[in-house]
């Protein structure tokens, strides 16, 4: 439970970053700080945790921006008065925004892009919430949304990959420099069902091809189905829970035994 801590969730404006937010409200936060760039459906995302009995407010914030992540971290502060919980979830890949997915074909400013919103934008998040973290009573913590694709190769996920990577090794080094006052984890899910996957079953010209796309997403799972958002969203309520007191500097695995082994059940 998160017994009304204060929280702040990145990128939730749909998808794992929504699910979290309202299961941070279902689990007695006090207040939970929706950010994204898609300010419409931020907005819903607040109304949905107000629903659940969170205080809850939408800052738009373009993780690209140094200044905005800098801003979006005072005003949540100042709005709620303080911060216990940052959850970094905003992510982006490839596709959402070329076909060119290869790395000889990927555009440099598409790698530039992917790398400013999944790296770079965790890094300045927990770079201006480390000092306000601190100063909490609460439990402290950060949540970093890893990926099965910054451990493994997967095909048309160089940018993606290479970030998410970045990003569970930043977790450790920053678990390392914020010990012991702040905890930092990170959690790794394969294929969960949210647009950023949808999207690919979407754009199928048939349905035996929508059924090829989603067998082959979920090909690598021992539990053949997508993740559930719900499902990753109960696992970082727990890492930011004081349950998790004694758990930093640690990556969870979140995908369906993908990791275990990685072979195909086609
Ligand atoms: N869905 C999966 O299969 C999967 C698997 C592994 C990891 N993840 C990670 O989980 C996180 C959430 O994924 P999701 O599936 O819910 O994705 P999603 O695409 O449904 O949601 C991502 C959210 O990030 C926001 N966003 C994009 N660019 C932004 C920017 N510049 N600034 C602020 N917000 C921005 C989007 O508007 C969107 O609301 C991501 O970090 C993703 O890499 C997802």
């Amino acid at each position: 439970m998160l017994q009304e801590k204060i929280c702040l969730v990145t990128g939730s404006a749909r998808g794992i970053g929504r699910a979290t937010a309202i299961e941070m409200a279902r689990q007695g936060a006090g207040a939970v700080a929706i950010s994204d760039i898609n300010e419409e459906g931020a907005r819903e995302t607040v109304e949905l945790v107000k629903a659940e009995g969170a205080d809850a407010e939408m800052f738009p914030c373009d993780m690209t921006e140094p200044t905005q992540v800098k801003d979006l971290i005072e005003a949540t502060v100042q709005r709620f008065g303080g911060l216990d919980v940052l959850h970094n979830n905003a992510g982006v890949h490839e596709s959402d925004f070329t076909t060119d997915l290869s790395v000889e074909t990927l555009p440099e400013e598409i790698f530039d892009r992917i790398y400013r919103i999944n790296l770079k934008g965790p890094w300045l998040a927990m770079k201006y919430a480390a000092p306000h973290l601190r100063r909490s009573t609460r439990g402290p913590s950060i949540v970093n949304a890893g990926s099965t694709g910054g451990v493994i190769g997967y095909p048309s996920m160089n940018a993606y990959g290479a970030t998410k990577a970045g990003l569970i090794q930043l977790t450790r080094c920053v678990a390392v420099d914020l010990a012991p006052d702040v905890r930092v984890n990170a959690y790794t899910p394969a294929s969960v069902d949210t647009p950023m996957v949808q999207k690919f079953t979407e754009a199928a010209q048939s349905a035996e091809q929508r059924h090829a796309i989603e067998s082959s997403m979920v090909a690598t799972h021992l539990i053949p189905r997508l993740g559930r958002p719900e499902e990753v969203a109960k696992l970082v309520c727990y890492l930011a829970s004081d349950d998790a007191a004694w758990i930093t500097g640690t990556v969870f695995g979140i995908d369906g035994g993908c990791l275990a082994w990685r072979g195909s059940n086609e």
